[in-house]
């Protein structure tokens, strides 16, 4: 699998770098093309000749050319990101886990970094003093550069350089091919997702009863976040069409922040044509106030009847007009009855495939970061799923999604 593929190994000034010559030999054994971006820090620990050497490469260290000689490379630091199948940083200091996060690029490794084509795997071996690596900076760098898609690989425990033992040590270099491998296989064998277009709706509505008041419910988005983002994982291009939450933004996802159910309806209109696959994971609010009041209502009366009508239902219009190869997917979050009424609107709406989402406050439903579904297709199979975190779940779902997508064939078509 390894043969042909281009590997920059990054390597920080940490004491783990001394392994890293080996990590060349293993990867140049296997067939890899492979050229090493050393940091300052670094070449404290490993030799340049050394790299050099196993790698049959000059090492890449500063993004200015030494000379001004003919066969110069000037924009080194860009065909060196453009040239890679894929990157580690092993070992990764503090120091450039904090660099990367915040995008500056100073030096080759960090400049490959920010110069490597879209969606290949970038592999992050954080090494260093357990306690260093626990720290609330660190903790939020890896934060960020695993949201924007890069796989950070936890240290392992063991005997550390300060004498101590505990976690910080970088697994050793048999174990990194392994997570290499692991990547690129994933990436090789495309999701059926990848490059679908995909709607998702998330979130709440909002129904204005006056001008500082609605009616609402108390769906936190993160289900229907959790399916953005897995979809975004597998390749495809996911639009998030979501009412007011508190959510960060998936990485490679592009939202749309709406309030009512008639904006979330009218977003979503938008999109029906030319998307293959709809996920109505919105708890639409099912009416609204006829006539809101402009301004803010007094509380002169005793009494007040505020008249609902009901809101279009979003999922069901896609979902009944959909063309041939077009998916739609919907939730079914019931208190009782639950899974008879799930079917039942399955049916009703035409979907391909509704999760059922047993409501109960602590394990699943709104809010929580678990959920319990029942996945029920319009074959009638049925798929009962345990407590799993909302992402593991999104996982489930789509893993059910791509069985679809590869038994409609060629129908669902890149829209
Ligand atoms: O019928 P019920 O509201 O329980 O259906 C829930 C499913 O329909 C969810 O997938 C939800 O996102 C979608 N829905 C919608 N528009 C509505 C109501 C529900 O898209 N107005």
């Amino acid at each position: 699998m390894l043969r042909g593929k281009n590997i920059i190994i990054g390597i920080c000034g940490g004491i783990a770098a001394y392994k890293t010559p080996l990590l060349v030999r293993l990867l140049k054994k296997r067939g890899a093309n492979v050229r090493v971006a050393l940091t300052e820090g670094g070449s404290r620990f490993v030799s340049e000749l050394a790299l050099a050497t196993v790698s049959e490469e000059p090492v890449y260290r500063s993004i200015f050319p030494p000379t001004h000689t003919e066969g110069t490379d000037f924009t080194g630091h860009i065909s060196l990101g453009e040239w890679a199948d894929a990157l580690i940083i092993a070992p990764a200091t503090a120091n450039t886990l904090a660099k990367l996060g915040a995008g500056l690029c100073d030096d080759m490794l960090t400049a490959c970094f920010i110069t490597l084509r879209p969606g290949k795997p970038v592999l992050i071996f954080p090494a260093m003093d357990g306690q260093m690596f626990l720290s609330p900076s660190v903790q939020r760098n890896i934060k960020t550069l695993a949201t924007q898609g890069c796989r950070l690989i936890s240290p392992e425990s063991g005997e550390l350089a300060s004498g101590q033992s505990g976690l910080g040590r970088m697994p050793e270099p048999e174990s990194i091919l392994g997570y290499l491998e692991e990547e690129l296989f994933s990436t090789t064998q495309r999701s059926p997702l990848y490059d679908k277009s995909v709607v998702v709706t998330a979130g709440p509505t909002r129904e204005k009863i006056d001008g500082v008041r609605f009616i609402s419910n108390y769906s936190s988005g993160k289900m229907g976040f959790a399916i953005a983002r897995a979809a975004a994982k597998r390749g495809a291009r996911v639009t998030l069409i979501t009412g007011p939450v508190h959510l960060e933004t998936p990485f490679g996802v592009e939202r749309l922040d709406v309030e009512s159910a008639a904006e979330m309806h009218s977003a979503a209109r938008r999109f029906f044509n030319s998307s293959n696959i709809f996920v109505g994971a919105a708890a639409v609010s099912d009416y609204r106030p006829l006539a809101p009041y402009e301004g803010k209502m007094k509380k002169d009366e005793q009494e007040i009847v505020v008249t609902l009508i009901k809101n279009p239902d979003i999922l069901a219009e896609f979902s009944l007009q959909k063309a041939p190869g077009q998916l739609a997917i919907g939730f079914a979050l019931e208190t009782e009855t639950g899974l008879d009424n799930a079917r039942k609107k399955l049916l009703e709406k035409k979907l391909d495939l509704i999760a059922f989402n047993f409501f109960d406050r602590k394990t699943s439903g709104f809010e929580v970061d678990t959920n319990i579904l029942t996945l029920v297709g319009s074959d009638g199979v049925t798929t009962e799923l345990p407590q799993l975190t909302k992402d593991d779940a999104a996982g489930k779902l789509l893993d059910a999604i791509e069985i679809l997508c590869r038994s409609n064939g060629n129908n669902t078509q890149k829209k």
